[in-house]
């Protein structure tokens, strides 16, 4: 009997799970000597460590077994109430702690939103580029992509209007990250908010807005959130503890008016992991239940990563060849060069060479099709490196082009 090979029966989906370019450079940089630029991670030392083995303490002395025991799918209440008071006074709207759903990672959010949106075959609106893990996530659902045209004030509102008017199949949802996006640093401007709000309910097209980064503005005034607009469409809001608190957390909150919308995310949580880790959002809650100091928490991290984000643009002037552009963010983690007639992913091979690595501009466009990007991290890396890095990515490029 001939012997079926393993990869058969595997379900279709998986044809699409491909190796995270990402994750994969992680690998590398646990090399000593190498500059990343190329993951997402946050600068750790400022993750507040000493708090954090207080607030542990704090939560066994109060808690005891509770917190160590399974809890309710949606989240330990103490932390739906603090997001709900949190965004409240953000955005100067109430929210309610019933909307609020804990998830392990804003990312299982994406890929719950994929199990309970999308069939095989169905479209997203994206913008060109995207973030890489939404894109990974909707992937193992079999979507495919409908793309948005961007420009320095993000999305292109007349863009998303042809797009729409013209998408065979209709859409799920329009996925974008509206401040200081992942990859390109780019901030949806305040015109364009409103103008993509009312499109969308034109069309009744759900909107996820993913908001990693809002809270780590460097300059500059905080722009309404999109589920701040009233509407008679659907907006689910995607928040994180990530990048103000510890990735390794994984505390993070969908936000979803819609009561049809909430019960089918917590269904299909309940069918992922039962609810996300209760220690964890206890220890969360008894560190940021004191916001005069979480604020001042995140004002530091924020602090630091606009002087990095400084050194790392004017490392870039200094340093690039004549024609290559770059953003420069005013928050969040991430800028993105540009360096016509360069291939990245061809770069990176000389580039790692000379000890600095990025992640390829390509893996960001869900067509694959833009290959003279690249999106440089400034969170991780310390002044003095990133300095560093970027006169190095600077031979790398003049030798590519020799
Ligand atoms: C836009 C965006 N969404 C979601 C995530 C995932 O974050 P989390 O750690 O909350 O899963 C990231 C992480 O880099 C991100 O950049």
């Amino acid at each position: 009997m001939a012997t079926i090979s393993r990869a058969a029966k595997f379900a279709e989906r998986t044809a699409r799970l491909r190796a995270s370019t990402i994750r994969e450079m992680l690998k590398v940089t646990q090399q000593p000597d190498i500059i990343s630029f190329g993951g997402g991670l946050p600068a750790p030392e400022l993750f507040p460590t000493a708090a954090i083995a207080q607030a542990a303490r704090a939560v066994m002395d109060r808690y005891g077994a509770a917190a160590l025991q399974y809890s309710v799918t949606e989240g330990i209440p103490e932390m739906r109430i603090w997001v709900a008071e949190r965004l409240t006074r953000r955005f100067g709207r109430i929210f309610d702690a019933e909307s609020v759903t804990i998830v392990n990672g804003s990312q299982q959010g994406l890929d719950l939103l994929g199990k309970v949106f999308l069939d095989p075959g169905d479209h997203v609106v994206m913008e060109d580029p995207s973030y890489l893990g939404a894109i990974q996530a909707f992937d193992a659902y079999q979507a495919r992509y409908l793309t948005v045209d961007t420009d320095e004030e993000g999305l292109i509102p007349e863009s998303l209007e042809r797009v729409l008017d013209r998408a065979d199949p209709f859409p799920k949802f329009l996925y974008l990250v509206p401040n200081f996006a992942n990859p390109t640093g780019r901030t949806l401007s305040r015109a364009r908010r409103e103008s993509v709000v009312r499109i969308c309910e034109s069309f009744d097209l759900p909107i996820v807005e993913d908001d990693p980064y809002g809270e780590l503005r460097f300059e500059g005034n905080d722009l309404p959130a999109l589920i701040t607009y009233p509407t008679s469409g659907a907006v689910i809001y995607s928040g994180t503890g990530s990048k103000i608190m510890a990735p390794g957390m994984r505390v993070a909150w969908l936000v979803i008016g819609d009561a049809e919308i909430r019960e089918k995310i917590v269904l299909a949580k309940q069918g992922a992991d039962l609810h996300s880790g209760t220690l964890a959002q206890y220890i969360f809650h008894e560190y940021a239940s004191d916001g005069e100091k979480f604020d001042a928490h995140v004002r530091r991290i924020a602090q630091t990563y606009a002087r990095r984000r400084d050194v790392m643009a004017d490392a870039l002037v200094e340093h690039m060849p004549e024609g290559v552009r770059s953003t420069r963010p005013s928050g969040g983690m991430f800028l993105w060069v540009t360096v016509p007639g360069v291939d990245t992913t061809e770069l990176l091979v000389i580039s790692a060479q000379s000890k600095v690595v990025f992640v390829p501009g390509v893996n960001f466009y869900p067509g694959r099709d833009v290959h003279d990007g690249m999106r440089l991290n400034f969170s991780n890396a310390s002044e003095k490196n990133i300095g560093l890095g970027v006169e190095r990515l600077g031979h790398a490029i003049r030798t590519y082009l020799r």
